[in-house]
């Protein structure tokens, strides 16, 4: 009889697990007959000892056959997915989704919510009001038909194992290692059916991947599996030393998103959803090649079609479009604070992990899995890294419904900023690719 004690011992010794063994876990964790502690041991020595590829791949495979599995089939053309390892500022898929469902390829997506320091879509959505996350399958599909996008929460019932499992790994220190995060990502995305999957692996100060060797380790790990079972898979490995634009927080992000779609966002978000958004036309058969694809996005973008896509999007999920041209629709904070820059230079970083975490203290995000999050609450930088401030100038505005905070949140924001004499070198954003 397979026991989880030898399974731990035999994994925290460095040696190889079977198939079987990864299954025992899998689905003992995931009817309750493996307790959170037996778990929570054998994540950190998988953490130490790491899985090779094949053991990744049944892990994957395990969690991804932990629930059900989206039937996508009825929708017509290559459905293509976009997933994000988590990021600050993140708001791509908000601007992505109408984009390239505006240039003909069908966006059936599932995503999640902010967990940590990093914001998730589904949280960015409900700040529109009215918006519905949680539609039936069968609406779900029927949208995707007729609007050419639809995005949900992930339901219990998709991949419920990963769930589980990100939960316990998010509170035992687990959350960064390769062959746990590429299982986390490709069960779910696997799971939710698309034909086509584009990653955009961030790494970075904001990041759980902070150097590239991981990144690109990651990105490949991810990029098999998918493959291995037929859904072509490609990879960007983007930088996040920084916060993603301006804005960081719900319905801050909404604002920032559609600024972008009218053409007029901020030069490295524009730059990234062009990058991910023209890969996931190559993918969807919408265009020759990347060249074209970006091309298709940027006509989209100029001629206000993505925004008027956005707006049948929202209406299609009970939102108010509105918001699109109307702001003030949009949850306001009561009190905003500008920040002064305490020192003269160059911004030579921006720690975009403290800046996620000023965000969440603000309320933008949940200190526990279920806390309720302030829409309104976040933060908007006026500087970025390279930009050149004086000493007392307004480099960040804190939103917030949540006085007490202020002050420590307003030195963490201080603390993220590093300045210097020289101008820093600015790294590329789109660093590589794997395919
Ligand atoms: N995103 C996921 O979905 N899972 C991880 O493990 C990390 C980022």
């Amino acid at each position: 009889m397979m026991r989880m004690y030898d399974i731990i011992l035999k994994k925290r010794e460095g040696q190889e697990l079977s198939t079987e063994e990864i299954n025992f876990f899998i689905n003992g964790y995931n009817s309750g007959a493996i307790p959170d502690y037996q778990a929570a041991a054998f994540l950190m020595a998988v953490f130490f000892r790491g899985l090779n590829d094949r053991e990744t791949a049944d892990l994957t495979m395990a969690m991804c056959d932990s629930g059900d599995r989206a039937e996508l089939s009825a929708i017509p053309g290559i459905k293509v997915d976009k997933h994000s390892t988590g990021g600050v500022g993140d708001k791509t898929t908000l601007i992505l989704v109408p984009l390239v469902a505006a240039a003909g390829a069908p966006v059936a997506k599932m995503s999640g919510r902010g967990l940590g320091h990093t914001g998730g879509t589904i949280d960015k959505l409900e700040s529109i009001p009215g918006f519905n996350v949680a539609l039936e399958p069968k609406e779900f599909i029927e949208q995707v038909r007729r609007v050419g996008a639809a995005v949900v929460a992930q339901t219990g019932r998709l991949a419920p194992a990963d769930k589980k499992l990100y939960a316990l790994r998010d509170v035992t220190a687990t959350v960064d290692s390769v062959p746990l995060i590429a299982g986390s990502v490709m069960s779910k995305k696997i799971a939710s059916g698309a034909d086509a999957i584009v990653l955009d692996v961030k790494v970075g100060s904001g990041a759980f991947m902070r150097d590239n060797n991981s990144a690109f380790k990651l990105a490949r790990a991810m990029v098999d599996i998918g493959n291995k079972v037929g859904r072509r898979t490609v990879a960007l490995i983007t930088g996040m030393d920084q916060p993603l634009g301006y804005a960081v927080g719900n319905a801050l992000e909404v604002i920032e998103a559609i600024e972008t779609l009218k053409g007029q966002g901020p030069d490295d978000l524009m730059e990234i959803c062009l990058a991910l958004g023209a890969t996931m036309l190559l993918l969807a058969g919408k265009a020759g090649s990347t060249d074209e694809g970006r091309k298709k996005l940027l006509y989209l973008l100029e001629s206000g079609k993505a925004l008027e896509k956005l707006e049948e999007f929202i209406a299609a999920q009970g939102g108010d479009p509105s918001v699109v041209r109307e702001y003030w629709r949009l949850p306001a904070a009561k009190m905003t604070m500008d920040i002064p820059a305490p020192a003269s230079g160059f911004v030579q970083a921006i720690h975009a992990e403290k800046i996620g975490r000023a965000a969440m203290m603000l309320g933008a995000g949940r200190e526990k899995k279920d806390s309720p999050v302030d829409l309104s609450a976040g933060l908007i930088l006026n500087k970025k890294t390279g930009d050149v401030v004086t000493a007392g100038e307004t480099i960040a505005v804190l939103h917030t419904n949540n006085l007490s905070s202020l002050d420590k949140v307003g030195k963490i924001v201080q603390s993220a900023y590093a300045f210097s004499e020289k101008r820093p070198e600015l790294l590329p954003l789109v660093i590589g690719s794997v395919q």
